[in-house]
């Protein structure tokens, strides 16, 4: 296998996902929804550091990418053509519409049973998403988030003790500014 670029492939990775995502908006806000992606990748290569994620060189553009086969056009086989079919088929585990009927515990089980690689995207995308709740939300949409939050907790944690960690931290911060501190 040859050696990767973790730059390049972070660029690259990136640009496909600007470039397939462009036009949609990150939920709640005005920028656009590659500032999400790289929310999500760069708290996956700092967890990096603490405990690996599994293979960076299928993690890092999974991270990246987790969201272009469930809110874009392309497709999985495009995917693997540009980036691997492990790359491919991990994006694919976190893709909601890849499950009909979907349940939210099959769709876990299958991102657990799928990589460890799979699992700490998961787990990134959920802490990321934690960090703000979009205004619009009701308290009772933000509880059932979070209660959410605590099967993805649950269902993946296992996977790596530092994410693990983070996103009870995450839920604990969301519980306090986004709950508690509403009135309604
Ligand atoms: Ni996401």
């Amino acid at each position: 296998m040859s050696t990767v670029d973790p730059q390049h492939l972070y660029n690259k990775a990136w640009l496909f996902a600007s470039q397939a995502h462009v036009g949609q908006k990150m939920k709640g806000s005005d920028l656009p929804y590659s500032t999400h992606v790289a929310m999500v990748a760069n708290e996956l290569i700092f967890a990096d550091r603490k405990e690996s994620v599994g293979a960076f060189e299928v993690a890092l553009p999974a991270a990246l990418l987790h969201d272009v086969l469930e809110d874009t056009n392309v497709k999985q086989d495009e995917l693997a053509a540009v980036f691997g079919v492990q790359v491919a088929s991990t994006v694919a585990s976190l893709s909601k519409n890849m499950i009909a009927p979907f349940s939210e515990a099959l769709y876990l089980q299958g991102i657990a049973s799928h990589s460890r690689e799979a699992a700490a995207v998961k787990l990134c995308d959920r802490i990321t998403n934690l960090q703000s709740a979009p205004p619009i939300w009701t308290k009772a949409k933000r509880a059932s988030y979070l209660v959410e939050s605590a099967q993805i907790l649950s269902a993946l944690g296992h996977v790596n003790g530092y994410l693990k960690e983070r996103l009870g931290v995450a839920m604990i911060r969301y519980q306090k500014l986004y709950i508690d501190a509403l009135d309604r």
